[in-house]
């Protein structure tokens, strides 16, 4: 994918801009809300994407993906991150794109709407840029000094009482926690040095896919909770500076 098509894709990202209006909302099965919006935006992106990668296939949050397993030329997209928020007129949620081929990122944008900003980085372009302006990780090194994200579900987990552990122990050890309620922003503020990490039970690799790419981009660090790889599917992650605050972070996550 070259710079070129990665602006393309990030005009196309603002498109949906124009798209999100005060709409009607109802509840998921898995309890989260879904507005007109998150479809029709949905829709938009996947013919737009379509057009730019002929043949390429989706795994989408609102369901019209044509995901067959395969992470070749699949777009992951999600068609509003923060879908609360945004019901809620609370300026925080985003559009979150990501092209994997042959099994690895190699583009991922995140457009901040409320913001006009888009969070950006592809293959063969260095780092990762805000505006067209390059960015990075921060270069805090100590849970002490440490501004860190989460988000939590809305539905009983099974790792309630973990997640509350972790929680109780980072709380009085950093500088605080943040709650944004759109990950794929926690996770571009992350690559951008706002935050120093994230961490997340349950999110979905439409979630998680861009805002990763941006920090791995940015010279952070993303795993699960025990340190794997397989933070897209594996529904937890770790987010990091890469420094070694992610070695703390991994400590309080045991
Ligand atoms: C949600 C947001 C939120 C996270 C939830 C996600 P949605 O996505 O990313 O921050 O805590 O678990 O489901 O439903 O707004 O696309
Ligand atoms: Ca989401
Ligand atoms: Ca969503």
């Amino acid at each position: 994918m070259s710079s070129s098509s990665a602006e393309k894709l990030v005009r196309l990202s603002k498109a949906g801009e124009e798209l999100v209006r005060g709409a009607e909302h109802v509840r998921k099965s898995d309890s989260s809300l879904v507005t007109e919006i998150d479809v029709l935006s949905e829709k938009l992106l996947i013919e737009g994407l379509s057009a730019l990668l002929p043949d390429s296939k989706f795994l989408a949050e609102e369901g019209h993906g044509t995901h067959d397993g395969d992470l070749h030329n699949l777009w992951i997209i999600d068609p509003i991150d923060g879908t609360t928020n945004f019901i809620h007129g609370i300026a925080a949620w985003c559009i979150s794109i990501a092209l994997y081929v042959e099994g690895r990122p190699v583009l991922g944008v995140v457009y901040d709407v409320p913001h006009a900003t888009a969070y950006s980085a592809c293959e063969g372009v260095e780092g990762m840029s805000v505006e067209g302006q390059s960015a990075e990780v921060s270069t805090t090194e100590q849970l002490s000094d440490a501004l860190l994200a989460t988000g939590f579900p809305i539905s009983a987990i099974p790792q309630l009482d973990d997640y509350l552990r972790i929680l109780g122990s980072l709380m009085t050890r950093t500088h605080g926690i943040r709650r944004i309620g759109a990950a794929a922003l926690d996770l571009a503020w992350v690559a951008c040095g706002k935050f120093d990490g994230f961490f997340e039970y349950n999110l979905k690799p439409w979630d998680v896919a861009a805002g990763a790419y941006l920090v791995h981009k940015a010279g952070g660090k993303v795993t699960t909770f025990s340190g794997g790889d397989d933070f897209l599917f594996a529904r937890q992650i770790l987010a990091s500076n890469g420094r070694r605050l992610h070695v703390e972070l991994l400590e309080a996550m045991r």
